[in-house]
């Protein structure tokens, strides 16, 4: 894996930012894996910049979220179809019509999973995914212990996660308890992986993700079975990463011809 260590969270939506900007640019019509949570929205909000500027065209890219609440309306502000249209789809003015969210509202949720999993192949599966990280090592909803070669599908949330998430809800009961997410098996498909963190309240996610074994326990570790895969992290999120200043030697010195 490659681990970037950036001075704050502004620098690593930055960076994040170009990676994605790198393979539009290269593929206009790109797939792009999108997350939910707060960790992202610096990269969308650097996104929507060069969008706005010119720089940056995503009128043809396609997007696929990784996950969805079972039984939050599509109305509510809340669900990720809400989340992903607001931070997203309309700031980076990509084509609704190319943007697709786990349906979290289907009478038969197996075989919406499955429809989706059909749907990412169909557009020749995700270029880019971008990751977030939950606090207990989750990646899309993939709580611990999900199948390191687990599909699209329905997952009870944890009780931490629930919790971690009800400030985005009027109160914690609110919070649905079932998702639908992407497995970890999807997420090893996409072609590159590009997993943000900033905050102490990662640092122990990151360090098992990263230095820690491959294991179902740490959902995020999953990543270190992947040929492209990228994560970028603050200071903050770095402060328990044992080989920090390897890291940050090999950032320093990264050949100028091998762009993002
Ligand atoms: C949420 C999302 C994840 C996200 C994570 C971290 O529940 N399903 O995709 O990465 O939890 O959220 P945040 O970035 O707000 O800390």
């Amino acid at each position: 894996m490659e681990i970037v260590i950036l001075p704050d969270a502004d620098e690593v939506g930055r960076v994040a930012a170009s990676v994605i900007a790198d393979v539009v640019e290269r593929k206009p019509d790109a797939v792009i894996g999108l997350a939910t949570g707060s960790s992202p929205l610096a990269i969308y909000a650097e996104l929507a910049r060069r969008a706005d500027a010119g720089e940056l065209d995503f009128s043809h890219a396609r997007g696929f979220a990784l996950d969805e609440y079972v039984g939050l309306d599509y109305s509510h502000p809340q669900s990720y179809h809400a989340v992903i249209d607001r931070t997203v789809t309309r700031p980076l003015h990509l084509d609704p019509a190319l943007v697709s969210v786990p349906d979290g509202m289907a009478s038969d949720l197996t075989v919406a999973c499955a429809a989706y999993e059909d749907a990412i192949d169909a557009a020749g599966g995700i270029d880019v995914q971008i990751l977030g990280i939950g606090a207990n090592g989750h990646i899309g909803f993939n709580e611990p212990t999900s199948s390191l070669a687990s599909r699209t599908r329905i997952k009870t949330l944890t009780p931490k996660t629930r919790a971690d998430n009800a400030r985005f809800f009027e109160s914690p009961e609110q919070v649905p308890i079932h998702c639908v997410t992407q497995g970890l098996g999807t997420i090893l498909r996409a072609r590159r992986l590009v997993l943000v963190a900033q905050g102490d309240g990662k640092a122990q996610a990151i360090a098992a993700a990263v230095e820690g074994p491959v294991s179902a326990s740490c959902p995020a570790s999953a990543l270190q079975l992947h040929e492209s895969a990228t994560v970028i992290v603050d200071e903050a999120a770095a402060s328990l990463l044992r080989n920090a200043d390897y890291y940050r030697y090999v950032w320093e010195n990264k050949p100028g011809w091998k762009r993002y």
